[in-house]
């Protein structure tokens, strides 16, 4: 198992930022990891498990170990009278996870098709879209202990999922290796098209019989139309969450601006977009030097070129700050700050 020495991590994160590791390793096999589990470089720095580098931004150099797991390899396990049981290891890009399900008929990823990133990091924020979330149809995690080189398995409940949050941005923060996700897909689809775009994209596409295929062919669609390309303009998605207000608070929202989109909860709170809160703090299309809020979805910073982490970090406290100073709600980042 070679150890590299400063490298630069720019070609492995999507929104291009230069910042260099110390030291850095690609594991492409679970024996690897044992492998670098047992070397004094991996003992003695500090760690950072690195998937598709997208949902990050790196605002300074590493000084320590930075461990990119590139682990491939997909199997259906077993299948019984309505599902197939899929493992997929950690390594493998998540949206050729998507599509090898989609080829064989596999339903209930479909809707989060094209979400940039590696299907070992997909249980770290539960990612979502358009209705759905992994935490729906993921049953299981395999991980290792950084510390103890222990494999654990976690069971769906577990993992603690959330809106953009498992146990593993939390309690298990930097303590897990997640190796392999588990997933219990569906023989026949339910259908998920209740998500405005998805139902108008779908009438454009003249889909009148739905299927799987056309399901992912239309987020495709709507994904490159509104979210900018990080192979051609470096970002990592939504950079902040949707925050959740109070019933009271968001009345008192309303009463001042009718227009703005809400989506109650079961909870009883409600959740407010932050693109819009952000749009009208006068955020969308603007550049500040390298960076900038994307002009056709302002939750999405992006770097123009040369923006340094820093940069695009002071754009989004500069953002927040303006959201909290118009609306009084707080906003934070969905991101990973390194
Ligand atoms: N909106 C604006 N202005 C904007 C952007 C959005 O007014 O610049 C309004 C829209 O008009 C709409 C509402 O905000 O009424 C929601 O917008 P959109 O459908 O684009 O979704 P989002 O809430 O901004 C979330 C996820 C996305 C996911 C989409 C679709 C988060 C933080 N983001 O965005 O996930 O693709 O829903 O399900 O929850 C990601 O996590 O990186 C990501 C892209």
């Amino acid at each position: 198992m070679q150890i590299q020495s400063d490298i630069s991590l720019l070609p492995f994160n999507t929104f291009h930022i230069e910042a260099s590791a110390r030291y850095f390793a690609e594991v492409k096999t679970f024996d690897d990891i044992a492998d670098l589990q047992a070397q004094a470089i991996f003992k003695e720095n500090k760690k950072f498990i690195l998937g598709g580098g997208s949902n990050m931004l790196l605002t300074k150099d590493f000084d320590g170990l930075v461990v990119k797991i590139s682990i491939p390899g997909i199997e259906l396990e077993r299948e019984d009278l309505h599902h197939y049981y899929v493992k997929v290891n950690a390594g493998v890009v998540w949206h050729q996870f998507v599509l090898w399900c989609i080829e064989r008929g596999y339903a209930g990823i479909e809707n989060l098709s094209l979400i940039p990133g590696q299907a070992g990091a997909a249980p770290m924020q539960n990612i979502g879209a358009y209705g759905v979330e992994l935490k729906d149809v993921c049953i299981g995690v395999e991980a290792i202990n950084i510390h103890t080189g222990e494999q654990v398995t976690f069971s769906a409940s577990d993992c603690e999922f959330g809106y953009r949050e498992s146990v593993f941005k939390h309690r298990y923060k930097d303590e897990f290796i997640i190796t392999r996700v588990h997933f219990r897909l569906n023989k026949v689809p339910r259908f998920n098209v209740s998500y405005g775009d998805i139902k108008a994209t779908l009438d454009e596409m003249k889909v009148f019989d739905l299927n799987i295929k056309a399901v992912s062919d239309a987020v495709i669609k709507i994904r490159s139309s509104k979210l900018p390309d990080p192979a051609e303009l470096g970002n990592a998605g939504s950079f902040f969450k949707n925050p959740t207000v109070s019933f009271e608070k968001c009345k008192e929202l309303l009463d001042k601006n009718p227009l703005m989109p809400n989506y109650p909860q079961s909870t009883g709170d409600v959740k407010i977009p932050a693109g819009w809160l952000i749009e009208q703090c006068g955020w969308k299309g603007k550049r500040v030097g390298n960076t900038g809020s994307h002009a056709r979805q302002a939750l999405v910073l992006v770097n123009y070129g040369n923006a340094t982490g820093h940069e695009v970090y002071q754009l989004a406290m500069d953002i927040k700050q303006s959201v909290m100073d118009k609306f009084g709600v707080e906003i934070n980042p969905e991101v990973n700050l390194i």
